[in-house]
């Protein structure tokens, strides 16, 4: 059976399935129901000397949307949003850390690893907590510079809006890494116009690993009552941010994979988008907006789904798919011409291929639609919109 167990940041992990610091890592509670689902890690919720980051945890909202973005009542499905308005943790960092330990403890015996996330409000609190946090046991913390909400509440300088500004998000992440022993990973926002940069000065401030990345943030309007949906602006993901963060975690493995370990989150649905970040570049992945959704037990299903996945391709290691679509990516220039080619013994003669051709290269005959190659550019749309799979092939030339 295929071992699933990955090192990242020099800690071993059994699986490279994380429950990202959300709701399910609330307290040790709901962080020992992660544990008990099989992940092999949790982030718990962010500890933070913000007060009113803490308040709005109270006061936290959240709704599944549907693909046209309407409340979903029902089942959810596959490309939903999770639109929602929430702070960190809810204790003072002091009757949080009971959390911790608490969970510490436990992880110890399930064979399953305990990352601390914090988010200070200055200079000195990054490092105070951080401290808090290595004294309770944890091998591993996460700043966060990546969580939207501060934004939106004018006065609160945490989470993105240090992310934003990258000369004092590197400032911080100095300081807190020559204060402490454990390794220090930098969670970042995705509202940026750069994050190989801002992970390369991250790198050279000291980050052992980037999580690659927080949500954004979005705007949904309810056309029904024309109001906006819980209120006003708000954290926004879903399954469909997906290709947005794999984006930016192969830029980051293209030009820092040797020196920066990697953690992905934004967009990891199941067991397959699992397969997609690590081919990417991630080594752990990070799982909310669908434990949310489902319930804890659809951490276990994943860690299953990723098993057998690799069983049945023949992966022996996770380390053998670690960036491997990364690594095969080709600039535009290197890519091979490729020319349609219709096979005419299952061609139905749809029409579907003529409606997405632009270079006047298909043609429908009397039985068969035909490629007039002289004007097929090989772009692939036919071959996309073909319902008689493999009765069009895209054949380089
Ligand atoms: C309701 C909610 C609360 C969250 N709270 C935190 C938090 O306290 N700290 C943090 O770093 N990220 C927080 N996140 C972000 C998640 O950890 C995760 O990075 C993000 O949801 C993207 O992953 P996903 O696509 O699997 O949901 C929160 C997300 C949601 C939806």
């Amino acid at each position: 059976m295929a071992d699933t167990r990955i090192d990242f940041c020099g800690v071993t992990f059994k699986n490279p399935l994380a429950a990202a610091s959300a709701e399910p890592t609330l307290n040790a509670a709901n962080m020992k129901q992660c544990i008990d689902a099989g992940a092999g890690a949790v982030i718990a919720k962010t500890m933070t000397d913000s007060a009113d980051m803490r308040e709005l945890t109270q006061r936290a909202k959240w709704r599944f949307l549907n693909e046209k973005l309407e409340v979903c009542h029902g089942r959810v499905p596959r490309g939903f949003s999770l639109y929602s308005r929430s702070g960190l943790a809810l204790e003072p960092p002091k009757d949080f850390m009971r959390e911790i330990t608490e969970t510490v403890e436990y992880a110890r015996q399930k064979d399953a690893v305990v990352i601390g996330s914090v988010a200070a409000t200055d200079m000195d609190g990054w490092v105070t907590l951080g401290k808090q946090m290595e004294d309770g046991g944890v091998p591993l913390i996460e700043l966060n510079f990546g969580c939207p909400h501060p934004k939106l509440m004018p006065g609160v300088r945490t989470g993105m809006n240090v992310g934003q500004d990258f000369e004092y998000a590197s400032e911080i992440t100095r300081k807190v890494a020559d204060a402490l022993e454990i390794p220090v990973i930098i969670k970042v926002t995705p509202q940026v116009t750069d994050l190989v940069l801002f992970s390369d000065m991250l790198h050279k401030a000291g980050a052992r690993a980037v999580t690659l990345t927080n949500r954004f943030i979005g705007f949904v309007p309810d056309i029904e009552t024309g109001k906006p949906q819980i209120y006003g602006k708000a954290g926004v993901g879903g399954p469909w941010t997906k290709p947005l963060t794999l984006r930016w975690i192969n830029e980051v493995r293209t030009a820092l994979g040797d020196k920066l370990d990697i953690t992905g989150t934004n967009g990891a649905y199941d067991w397959r988008d699992i397969v997609m970040f690590i081919m990417s570049g991630a080594h752990i992945v990070q799982m909310c907006s669908a434990v949310m959704c489902y319930g804890y037990a659809w951490l276990e299903k994943q860690v299953k789904g990723l098993e057998a996945f690799m069983d049945e391709k023949g992966y022996e290691t996770v380390d053998q798919m670690l960036g491997i679509a990364t690594d095969a990516c080709l600039e535009y220039a290197d890519m091979p011409h490729e020319k349609a080619r219709v096979d005419a013994e299952t061609c139905k003669n749809c029409g579907m291929c003529l409606k997405v051709c632009f270079s006047d290269a298909m043609q429908q005959g009397d039985d068969t639609t035909f490629v007039t190659e002289e004007n097929c550019v090989g772009c692939g749309g036919c071959y996309s919109v073909c319902p008689a799979k493999g009765t069009i092939e895209m054949i380089q030339v």
